[in-house]
């Protein structure tokens, strides 16, 4: 896929967009999203993966125009709530391609899946087990997947590690409560299980860790056929892939991982003699990141003794993501050209706390001032799905961009938007 990366100062477009004039038309923070960029990176994985159902994580970012673009691409689509799965639906999704995960899901987030006929839930808990059979129609079956902990760490922050035991998602291999439930589901005639799923982790830049989460769940395939004689007939093995943030930063390779990912599959599974599963994988941040940037507006240049601080119109309510995990950023000055020197600053958010930082060691011209944009890339996944409205800061707008055109997907979130629900005194 191409790179939405601004390389320069200067006037920086994306898909024939100035990103200036982008942000002079929709304000600031603005995230523009490169529309092609996504639609390409579904291509890359479904020629990646012809085999397999690739299924986008809507939690990395959702909006109806993303549901239409999954679906013009052949994506499933992953939800993990009643909200994420009624935007899908409303927009046209079909259900059958959407697959429902979470840890705790609420009675909301079941029965709306089971009355919306999702086509898979991936179920998570022993006890989720009862109660999602209880509420499946009498004479209708759903589809379910267990989620299995495979005991492989990977991931690019202990956040986001879900691979090992020391974790809340799964059911433990070890401790036999994945093989238990597989005996529960069997045992309950308005569910059918389909196969197992497993999510080792996010931001993950090799393909080691999958190959070996294969292995381990064949193992337990073969042992579930051993114990129940069932062949299941499908293994979901989850997203997680990771994506360079910064310039010179590893990416996962997408081809090499469905070659790997084969491979081991076809050899492991006739080691055991079993017939390979249909696979089914989950990437989120992979499809949407590099494709989303924002352009922010500088407020402020604070010079102390040691330090230059660059402060933006927005920071951790639309990307917690530095303050959570320690990601760094590549902020670049965009919308002129200045022949300044470069020096070292930390560009900050608005927020009230001091942590709110958003990038620290940026090389920018010594002469940046207010009312100057700088441009965030790689901002497209898991900003805006888990913005906050911390200090009644509106959340940003989402722009198209494609074919020299701009278009608002989602408006800004103004003041009334965000006092409507206070209901009074
Ligand atoms: N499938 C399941 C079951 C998941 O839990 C996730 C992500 C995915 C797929 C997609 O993972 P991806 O391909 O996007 O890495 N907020 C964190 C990431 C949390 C990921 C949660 N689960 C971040 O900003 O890095």
């Amino acid at each position: 896929p191409r790179s939405t990366r601004p390389e320069h100062s200067g006037d920086v477009t994306v898909a024939g967009v100035s990103l200036a004039e982008t942000a002079g038309r929709f304000g600031t923070p603005v995230y523009v999203l490169d529309e092609e960029e996504v639609r390409e990176r579904c291509r890359t994985y479904r020629t990646a993966f012809p085999e397999a159902d690739v299924v986008y994580a809507a939690k990395a970012f959702l909006c109806r125009a993303m549901v239409h673009w999954a679906q013009e691409e052949g994506m499933g689509l992953d939800v993990c709530s009643a909200g994420e799965l009624m935007l899908a639906v409303t927009t046209g999704f079909p259900p059958e391609k959407i697959v429902l995960h979470g840890n705790a899901k609420s009675p909301e987030d079941l029965s709306t899946a089971v009355r919306l006929g999702v086509g898979r839930i991936v179920v998570d808990s022993a006890s989720e087990i009862a109660r999602l059979a209880a509420i499946v129609p009498h004479g209708s079956r759903q589809q379910v997947m267990l989620r299995v902990v495979p005991g492989i760490a990977a991931g690019g922050h202990v956040k986001v590690r879900t691979g090992t035991e020391d974790q809340k998602f799964g059911l433990s291999i070890t401790d036999g409560s994945a093989q238990h439930a597989v005996a529960r589901v069997l045992g309950q005639p308005r569910l059918e299980l389909v196969g197992l799923h497993c999510h080792i982790g996010s931001q993950i830049t090799t393909v080691k860790p999958y190959v070996a989460a294969v292995r381990r769940m064949v193992g337990l395939m073969a042992r579930i056929r051993e114990q129940h004689g069932v062949e299941l007939p499908q293994l979901n093995i989850g997203g997680g892939h990771g994506i360079a943030y910064r310039p010179g930063e590893e990416s996962l390779d997408v081809p090499q991982l469905a070659a790997r990912v084969r491979a081991e599959l076809r050899d492991g599974c006739a080691k055991v003699k079993l017939p390979v599963p249909r696979l089914t994988i989950e990437p989120g941040r992979a499809v949407v990141g590099p494709a989303g940037i924002c352009v922010y507006r500088v407020l402020a240049v604070k010079r102390t003794g040691s330090q230059t601080f660059v402060a933006v119109d927005g920071g951790m309510s639309d990307n917690p993501r530095p303050a959570l995990y320690g990601v760094r950023y590549a902020p670049r000055l965009i919308g002129r050209h200045s022949t300044a020197e470069p020096r070292l600053v930390t560009v900050v958010g608005r927020h009230c706390e001091a942590g709110d930082i958003l990038a620290e060691e940026v090389p920018l011209p010594e002469d940046v001032h207010p009312g100057d944009l700088l441009a965030v890339p790689v901002a497209g996944a898991y900003h805006l799905s888990m913005a906050s409205g911390y200090n009644l800061v509106g959340r940003p707008p989402v722009v198209a961009v494609k074919d020299g055109t701009a278009r608002t997907l989602v408006r800004r979130e103004s003041l009334d938007d965000m006092n409507r629900r206070d209901v009074g005194l």
